[in-house]
């Protein structure tokens, strides 16, 4: 095959839901459509419990399992997919804000029953921001629920996108008949045996009028046909640019635990979602097709086992084509570094990749030369953009609690950050090191990880702030002006910019009031 039809036969998308919704059931059953995996069960899930947010056995678990399922690839009727996983918990919110910036499109799943909840709608909002191509599935229609009608305008309200049925569920709940594949106009009979398997009952009816669907589907038939003559008059036709371009999102309804219209979503989805991309970086655009090499690291995982403290850095491929022990320039360290060891994805296990190709995931083993964001390509100078810090909302001041591991302590601090655990600010006025998270649970994690993984220990000090923006101005007077009037709360982040510190939504109100050059921004990259 060449390297063209390499490109475009892939396609990386993350699957994102608000916990419970059947993120992991819907993963695990795409995998066992993909033969990546043979029975239910075998994808675990990385929740975290709510109750356990302090356990760190619990922390711990989590971070094996999404070590070996950060990435789950297999082939699919000619295509090659990758699913990047995501974090189950909240508090791990910015890891998924982060993940979603090497995807190409988006699955988000939602509960029929419980309609749009609050996760749905942060992810939707970094899905918007980067005009990311969007799926939806309607989960659990063997369950009571909402009207479809009312879901659907739900979720264009609450996530402002429009929507396109795809599918249609006849009943719901026990009553529930199946959907009909307004896509491929096939029925697809709903009966909850077989679960664990791929096997599904089809019945093909092209003509949706015929005497024949009103047996399998009465006593809904009636309200069957006026429910699809409403979606024609209500939604457009199905128009591929709108979804790609991130305007229409395509509903797909079906019940991921029964196996249940999960099929015709993948079926659907090889065919509509797009392939990798156009990638923009501080000096221009690249497109995969390009014949050299480039990618960016977008998370970094460090080891579990204490004694060994390397790491993995994930790396996705924006163009050309990858290949082990060819040297690679490293951007930032200015560099060349080989890898002989890089490891692709396969459900729960990882295996020596050889050449990887745009869309794919590699793992870069790896002593501490990443960091986020990092680039690597042939020799071209360039950095890839779109991987933001958010502004945090969490905020301690970090001491040493041991005199002894001043060393430990700060060496720990500057990894983990890398790693994007968390953020790190250095107030201007005294020098006090503040640690920014999105999640409680990620104070714990650093604790933890600083005294079993490089043997410092912390103590958390309280401090009272609202958020931390990233400041910039053109006008030097004000700017000046600024520095002088709120000298307490500016703090430097860990790449030197400047940072507006907040106490309050007022105080930074009254600052974006006052400051009218100033920019507030609430992402690191502007
Ligand atoms: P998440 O990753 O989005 O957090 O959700 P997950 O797949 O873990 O699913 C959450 C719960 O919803 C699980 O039950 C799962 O079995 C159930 N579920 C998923 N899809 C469906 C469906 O189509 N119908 C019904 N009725 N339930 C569904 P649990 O009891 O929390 O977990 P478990 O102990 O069964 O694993």
């Amino acid at each position: 095959m060449n390297f063209e039809d390499e490109v475009k036969r892939r396609r990386t998308f993350a699957i994102v839901s608000h916990p419970d919704a059947g993120k992991t059931t819907l993963t695990e059953k795409l995998l066992l459509f993909g033969g990546a995996i043979h029975v239910a069960g075998a994808v675990k899930s990385n929740k975290i419990k709510k109750t356990a947010t302090s356990d760190f056995m619990e922390i711990e678990r989590q971070r094996g399992i999404s070590v070996s399922t950060s990435v789950m690839e297999f082939e699919y009727k000619g295509y090659k997919i990758n699913i990047l996983d995501t974090p189950g918990h909240q508090d791990f919110a910015e890891d998924t804000y982060r993940t979603l910036t090497a995807v190409d499109s988006v699955i988000i799943v939602i509960d029929h029953a419980k309609g749009v909840e609050a996760q749905t709608r942060k992810l939707m909002e970094v899905c918007r921001m980067r005009k990311t191509p969007v799926i939806i599935f309607i989960n659990k229609l063997d369950r009571p629920g909402n009207d479809p009608f009312d879901l659907l305008d739900e979720i264009e309200k609450e996530l402002q996108i429009k929507v396109r049925p795809l599918s249609w569920p006849i009943s719901q709940g026990p009553s529930f008949k199946g959907v009909y594949n307004l896509f491929e106009q096939k029925l697809f009979l709903f009966s909850d045996e077989n679960k664990q398997t791929v096997a599904n009952d089809v019945i093909e009816i092209s003509d949706v009028y015929s005497s024949e669907l009103d047996q399998y589907i009465t006593p809904f038939t009636k309200k069957f046909y006026e429910e699809i003559e409403l979606v024609k008059e209500v939604y457009p036709e199905f128009d591929r640019s709108t979804y790609l371009s991130g305007e229409v999102a395509p509903v797909f309804f079906g019940s991921a635990l029964n196996n249940f219209g999960v099929k015709e979503l993948l079926d659907c989805f090889v065919q509509i979602a797009p392939h990798p991309g156009a990638t923009i970086t501080d000096s221009r655009t690249v497109s995969p097709f390009e014949q050299k090499f480039s990618g960016f690291v977008f998370k970094i995982f460090a080891n579990m086992d204490p004694n060994h403290r390397n790491r993995i850095a994930f790396l996705k491929i924006c163009s050309g084509q990858f290949e082990r022990n060819v040297p690679y320039y490293h951007v930032r360290l200015k560099k060349k570094l080989r890898f002989s060891s890089p490891n692709a994805f396969l459900a729960d296990k990882k295996s020596i990749v050889e050449k990887a190709y745009p869309g794919d995931i590699i793992g870069l083993p790896d002593s501490g030369n990443f960091k986020l964001g990092d680039t690597l390509t042939e020799g071209e100078v360039m950095n890839f953009k779109g991987i933001p810090n958010f502004a945090p909302e969490l905020f301690r001041y970090i001491e040493n609690a041991d005199p002894l591991k001043y060393k430990q302590l700060a060496k720990g601090i500057e990894q983990l950050t890398d790693e994007g655990v968390a953020q790190l600010f250095t107030q201007k006025s005294n020098g006090r090191k503040i640690i920014g998270t999105v999640g409680a649970l990620q104070f714990d994690v650093i604790e933890h990880r600083l005294e079993h993984e490089y043997g410092a220990k912390c103590r958390w000090e309280p401090i009272n702030l609202h958020k931390a923006c990233w400041i910039e101005s053109s006008n030097k007077t004000q700017l000046d002006d600024f520095r002088i009037r709120k000298y307490n709360s500016l703090a430097l982040d860990k790449h030197g910019r400047e940072v507006f510190l907040a106490e309050s939504p007022y105080s930074l109100q009254m600052a974006i009031e006052k400051f009218t050059d100033i920019k507030f921004h609430f992402t690191s990259e502007f």
